[in-house]
């Protein structure tokens, strides 16, 4: 397998992030780049992205880029100005939704010609998303706090609260710095952090719903459906951006996943992708299959 650094159970969170700090540089130079966490369910990829968001030694990558992002703006004197935005988008069962807003809104995903001008790709966004201006760390972590709790968790057998959607944490960073020569130049990064719902093979997912009672079938079905949705989209993910990045045509049409993030795992953007294993021998099959 390729992979840059192996971290075992033992890791720190912040050794796990030293991995991610050359992105935030990047995106402050108005680059970019992806961050995704992906792997079975239960192994950790919540836990990695997002950790105890409040706790100093156990949050994850999201709280610490958000903190590197502040900490390079308040550099003395780099920046003339600056304006940090954020949105934070959930696939479930294949709809949108945006977690930054009181009545968890609705997001569709739109086409849009994207840079007419240079008649370019079209392109994919989610319409309607709320973009939310922050000022500090602080506020980045109230919003997340609250997107927390909307998120839809469910049981599987290997994780008590597993992540059951996909989740795309955005931050957009602006910055405005006067060259030598007495020039204003603005530069736009993108920051998308991703916190993927873990896959489950149908042999381990058997039961999982079960419980007694008569909504019991339909708990079922919709745990069936849930879990299909969840495999398709990671398969699709999988095959077309991981396996075969550099085929001419990635057919990204096959999820909302792949679609929306289309432009951040083409080739002009940065990715990380943390995959996270399971050190049980019974998942070795599931651990191969992530690797
Ligand atoms: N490296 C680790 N150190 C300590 N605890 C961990 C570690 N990895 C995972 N855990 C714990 O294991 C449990 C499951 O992890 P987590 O929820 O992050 O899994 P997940 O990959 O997001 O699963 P799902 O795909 O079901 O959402 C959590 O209680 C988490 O705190
Ligand atoms: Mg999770």
């Amino acid at each position: 397998y390729h992979f840059d650094s192996v971290y075992t159970s033992y890791s720190t969170q912040c050794e796990v992030f030293e991995t991610v700090r050359p992105l935030v540089h990047e995106v402050m130079q108005g680059f970019e780049a992806t961050v995704f966490a992906y792997g079975q369910t239960g192994t950790g990829k919540t836990h990695t992205m997002e950790g105890e968001i409040v706790c100093e030694e156990k949050k994850g990558i999201i709280p610490r880029a958000v903190e590197a992002i502040f900490e390079s703006l308040g550099e003395k004197g780099k920046y003339v100005s600056s304006a940090v935005s954020a949105s934070y988008l959930e696939i479930y069962n294949e709809e949108l939704s945006d977690l930054l807003t009181e009545a968890r809104g609705r997001a569709r995903s739109r086409e849009i010609a994207r840079d007419r001008a240079r008649s370019r790709e079209t392109g994919v966004y989610a319409h309607n998303l709320s973009e939310h201006e922050v000022c500090s760390a602080a506020d980045v972590l109230g919003l997340i706090a609250r997107a927390q709790e909307r998120r839809r968790v469910g049981e599987t057998r290997m994780n008590k609260h597993s992540s059951r959607s996909h989740c795309v944490f955005t931050l957009t960073v602006t910055t405005r710095e006067t060259t030598s020569e007495g020039m204003t130049m603005e530069s736009t990064g993108k920051l998308h952090l991703v916190d993927l719902a873990g896959s489950e093979c149908a042999k381990t997912a058997a039961g999982s719903a079960a419980g007694g009672g008569s909504g019991a079938h339909a708990a079922h079905d919709a745990r069936e459906r849930e879990r299909k949705n969840i495999n398709q989209s990671l398969l699709t993910l999988g095959r077309d951006v991981f396996l075969f990045p550099s085929q001419a045509r990635i057919p990204y049409r096959d999820s909302k996943l792949t679609r929306l993030l289309q432009e951040s795992l083409g080739g002009r953007c940065k990715t990380v992708v943390i995959a996270t294993l399971s050190p049980s021998q019974l998942a070795v099959e599931e651990s191969a299959s992530t690797l």
